[in-house]
């Protein structure tokens, strides 16, 4: 590949009739273009079986990482799957649609400001991030609950066969640190994750009781242990660059339409992650 850009895009929530209406319209500049496409698409398989295969038809190569929504056992699914069974027939979805999952060996991007080796990563939460005054996982939730911002994650998004949430999570991690220890420090990495690998980006949250659904302190330095080129991630629903020790962070969320209706945004919908934009 000589041309094409590297783009991303995540929280698509194409159950909402706008936000399907918007991802039908997205296209690719270049026939070389790819997608990351960083979790939060839905929560029915059908409707993410649906963005996916239109996103695949269109783009040179589609990447996904799951959100906290994909994982919902929703009662109104056909698939009631739970957990890491829901997970892995997620991924085998993709792989009939050509998407290459977190559990797939990293591809390598050799566009514009490449090679770059593009690393899906899936690692949840683990209640580290907690709100200030909480020493513990109980306390954060504790807090949570009496503020009334519980996400719907405790109640649909279930671990099995893990214990709890938390314990995914870190099995997650510990599998994922050692696969980028692996990888050549050569190539420059995008790390793309539904999550924030560092806590800052929470720090703006207007619940700081919701952060604790947001990551995990233990990726706090991910970004300088591997050498890596940007940070793609979603979740949060707020859309911005950041950099952290010099390294650019893109929220590249789209949320739901109510929350852009309140605060409109001129950021093109598809962020460029490579070739890197000016100024950047
Ligand atoms: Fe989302
Ligand atoms: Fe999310």
């Amino acid at each position: 590949m000589t041309g094409g850009r590297l783009l991303a895009v995540s929280d698509l929530h194409v159950s909402h009739r706008e936000n399907r209406e918007i991802v039908k319209q997205l296209e690719p500049l270049s026939d070389d273009d790819w997608l990351l496409v960083a979790g939060d698409v839905a929560e029915l398989t059908t409707d993410i079986e649906w963005a996916l295969t239109h996103l695949a038809d269109r783009f040179a190569h589609v990447v996904w990482t799951p959100g906290n929504h994909e994982l919902w056992t929703h009662p109104d699914d056909p698939v009631q799957l739970r957990g890491e069974h829901r997970y892995r027939h997620l991924v085998e979805m993709c792989r009939g649609l050509g998407v290459t999952t977190p559990e797939d060996p990293y591809r390598l991007w050799n566009g514009p400001d490449g090679p770059v080796r593009i690393a899906p990563l899936f690692l949840l939460y683990d209640y580290t991030l907690r709100p200030p005054g909480a020493a513990t996982k109980a306390e954060a939730l504790a807090m949570a609950y009496k503020a009334g911002v519980v996400c719907t994650d405790e109640f649909l998004l279930h671990p099995d066969p893990h214990p709890t949430r938390d314990a995914w999570c870190r099995a997650r991690v510990a599998a994922t640190e050692r696969r980028l220890a692996a990888c050549d420090p050569g190539i420059p990495l995008v790390l793309m994750n539904h999550f924030p690998l560092v806590r800052q980006p929470t720090e703006v949250l207007r619940y700081p009781e919701f952060a604790q659904w947001c990551g995990t302190e233990l990726t706090a330095d991910w970004h300088l242990r591997f050498r890596t080129a940007a940070v793609v991630y979603g979740h949060l629903h707020i859309p911005r660059q950041n950099h952290f020790d010099g390294v650019r962070f893109e929220e590249v969320s789209l949320g739901y339409p109510r929350e852009r209706r309140r605060h409109p945004s001129t950021r093109p919908l598809l962020r460029q992650v490579l070739p890197a934009p000016a100024g950047s």
